[in-house]
């Protein structure tokens, strides 16, 4: 039986037999970011159907509202009122990214852009995250940028004339990418980006569907300066990597039967999907369409025995988000999970891979923490036993231990579980809700 307690943002969890029903994820956050972004920048008014309701969505929401653009939000529908490429105005408080990576770095290449000098900072979570990333390309396209330490936040950036230059990203980010194609737009000749392996490409189907010109060779992306963006009119697809909490936990049950309706499947974000059924889940795709630009379609999960399986080198960004959960899944499957080349784990919402080996560790899985990922023997579910859990304001991690904690024995308390809300706010009453169905 599944008893839920949310006292002192404390989740109580304890095992359940299955997990049926039907149900909806937000709408994607990586989509709804920039959405929210360039509906700020058209000329006129954009209505985002299904936006995120992740809180870190509604942060760049609140940013672009500071910088003149007009917001509002009724129910899952935003409309963001633009005034073209340079319409924007100074805010005359500090911007607030809050826990929001995507949000600083991808409003650092907007603002690189602005003819005015902004302010932007974040929680103590963003204070710690690495910024010289999105800082170096910016400043050789011509911002003026100031940083705490040369790297954290908060960020000055004064903006003005940029030149178009071709970069070369050292780590597979979607996010450094984004920051430079998006400060292409203000730049004074092409911009192009190359990719060590390939990244989500949200901003460059985004940028096509507000009329922007941008092409792709090969892991080289390009933009043109200037374009008019027109509003828009959309759907945000679900967020997969929600939904990818939800897949797992319905797996984990023989007698489960979970459909989740209308998920976002862009290729760059389904490896998961490949990656779950490689290790034998039964996962189905249903009714896949385009819309905006985006790929969209239905997923119907039954329980499955679990593998396991490797995740390393050009798969890592691919999955990025979702090794959370993958790891917590490890002690239920047949041979561990094992992920290797992810040092990114390291400088995400927390230290991940600390997060995930410490939280395991607890629960009685046997985990070897790496520098660069780490290994979680398989076939110990047995042993898994309900533990409390500590986050560290991890949307992420929480929600994978509250799955981990479905399988175990006796109860796990994921502490300060509202931080699930930072991308999946009703995630833990739908799980109880799908309990009990
Ligand atoms: C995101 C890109 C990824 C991902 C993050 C969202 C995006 O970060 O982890 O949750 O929307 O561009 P990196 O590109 O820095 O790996």
């Amino acid at each position: 039986m599944l008893n839920f307690q949310n006292k002192m943002k404390i989740e109580s969890i304890r095992p359940v037999h299955s997990l049926s029903g039907s149900v909806e994820v937000p709408g994607d956050k990586s989509i709804s970011h920039r959405y929210a972004m360039l509906a700020a920048l058209a000329e006129g008014a954009s209505e985002l159907r299904n936006f995120a309701a992740a809180r870190d969505c509604h942060s760049t929401l609140a940013c672009m509202k500071s910088l003149g653009a007009s917001v509002e939000v009724q129910g899952t529908t935003a409309r963001v009122t633009g005034h073209g490429l340079h319409g924007l105005k100074a805010s005359w408080r500090t911007l607030d990214a809050e826990n929001s990576g995507t949000t600083i770095r991808l409003l650092s290449g907007i603002l690189s852009g602005q003819a005015f000098s902004t302010k932007i900072t974040g929680d103590a979570s963003l204070r710690k995250r690495p910024m010289k990333r999105v800082i170096t390309p910016l400043r050789e396209m011509g911002a003026e940028i100031h940083a705490w330490d040369e790297n954290f936040p908060p960020l000055e950036i004064r903006g003005g004339k940029l030149r178009g230059i071709h970069y070369e990203t050292p780590m597979a980010s979607a996010q450094v990418k984004s920051a430079v194609l998006l400060a292409g737009l203000y730049a004074d000749g092409e911009t192009s980006v190359t990719e060590p392996a390939a990244t989500r490409d949200h901003t460059e189907l985004a940028l096509q569907e507000f009329g922007a010109s941008v092409r792709k060779s090969g892991r080289t992306t390009f933009v043109r300066p200037n374009p008019a963006l027109h509003p828009v009119s959309l759907d945000v697809p679900g967020d997969l990597s929600s939904a990818v909490f939800l897949l797992a936990a319905a797996s984990l049950f023989p007698e489960s039967n979970v459909y989740i309706a209308n998920v976002g499947l862009n290729p760059t974000r389904s490896a998961i999907l490949d990656f779950f059924n490689q290790m034998g889940a039964a996962i189905t795709v249903v009714n896949l369409q385009s819309k905006g630009g985006e790929v969209v379609g239905d997923l119907a999960v039954k329980g499955a025995q679990l593998k396991g399986g490797e995740v390393s080198g050009s798969l890592v960004p691919l999955l990025i988000d979702e090794l959370p959960m993958l790891a917590a899944l490890g002690p239920y499957t047949q041979q561990g999970i094992e992920v290797r080349d992810a040092g990114e784990l390291r400088v995400k919402e927390s230290d991940r891979i600390a997060a995930l080996a410490e939280n395991l560790k607890r629960m009685g899985a046997s985990v070897e923490e790496r520098p660069d990922g780490l290994r979680v023997e398989g076939r110990s579910a047995g042993a898994l036993r309900g533990a409390d859990i500590d986050p560290r304001d991890d949307h992420r991690i929480a929600m994978a231990f509250a799955v981990a904690g479905l399988g175990a024995t006796g109860e796990t308390r994921i502490l300060n579980a509202d931080c699930a809300a930072v991308s999946y706010p009703t995630f833990f009453s739908e799980v109880r809700r799908l309990a009990e169905g």
